[in-house]
């Protein structure tokens, strides 16, 4: 078993909202995030897949497939758009790094011919990531 690893980048705006709470809980949960106008991250995406090496290729899965998909499965909704009002699964849920890269996880599943998910991170920063490898606890 080898784990390959394939980055891709988003720009993204969010803001984070608990319906069921009062203004002033929002706030005091989540501070300058709570505006509903948004803000801006530029976000890393890294997805390891895991599988056997294909002795006639030495690949484990076809790169520019995996680029591919990660194009058209994530980047091409996430990148440049206001995640909880342009992307369906953050409409009623917050899009913290934790929530995106489970929803990535949820996007790529299944998806990769040939491999398995091994594992979806996040950036929302250099210094902040999260990590998802498919538990659901
Ligand atoms: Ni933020």
């Amino acid at each position: 078993m080898i784990y390959l690893t394939r980055k891709a980048e988003f720009s993204s705006a969010h803001f984070y909202f608990n319906p069921l709470w009062t203004p002033d809980q929002n706030l005091a949960a989540f501070g300058k995030c709570a505006n509903p106008n948004g803000h801006g991250h530029n976000y890393t995406l890294e997805v390891t897949v895991a599988g056997e090496v294909d002795p006639a290729t030495g690949f484990v899965v076809d790169l520019k497939l995996l680029k591919d998909i990660l194009e058209r499965e994530v980047v091409s909704v996430y990148d440049h758009h206001h995640l909880n009002h342009e992307v369906p699964e953050f409409a009623a849920t917050n899009p913290t790094t934790e929530n995106i890269a489970v929803a990535i996880w949820t996007r790529l599943d299944g998806k990769i011919p040939n491999a398995r998910l091994h594992r979806v991170r996040v950036y929302e920063m250099a210094d902040l990531f999260a990590d998802f490898y498919g538990e659901t606890a």
